[in-house]
């Protein structure tokens, strides 16, 4: 079974590679690439996959990935610059556009995973993550598979 929980975060990004010239990230980027950067409300859905705990009828604890989500994306994300303020992006080469911030926050969640569920006390050993969503506007949206 799978289940889908939704994250909201706002954060800062300037779409502009340091191995571009001043022209060509002009061209390729547009006005995403302005000296100071523009912001976005970002939707996070965060998708994880396992079997039905009988028991208690769940497939994860809901707490403990609110926990993983805040601790490793929404705390060191929210109202950041992220050219500026999370280092996978802080090299200026590494663009922070979407498509990549959704692949920072896939390798950030699985190195996470194992501390937070893969453990001999956790609740949900076997849940899985399965994707990562990412809401930048109403029209892109991105996707990326976590396996
Ligand atoms: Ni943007």
């Amino acid at each position: 079974m799978k289940l889908t929980r939704r994250y909201r975060f706002s954060a800062s990004h300037r779409l502009y590679s340091d191995s571009l010239s001043e022209a060509e990230n002009r061209a390729i980027f547009g006005k995403c690439a302005n000296p100071f950067g523009h912001g976005h409300d970002y939707a996070l859905d965060v998708t994880v996959e396992g079997p039905l705990d009988e028991r208690t009828g769940r497939i994860v604890d809901l707490d403990v990935l609110d926990r993983a989500v805040r601790q490793r994306i929404l705390e060191p994300m929210e109202h950041r610059n992220l050219n500026v303020d999370v280092p996978e992006f802080v090299d200026g080469l590494f663009v922070p556009t979407t498509e990549n911030l959704a692949l920072v926050v896939r390798d950030r969640l699985v190195s996470a995973w194992r501390e937070f569920f893969a453990s001999e006390t956790s609740a949900f050993p076997l849940v899985s993550l399965d994707r990562i969503r990412i809401e930048e506007t109403k029209r892109n949206i991105f996707e990326v598979a976590t396996k």
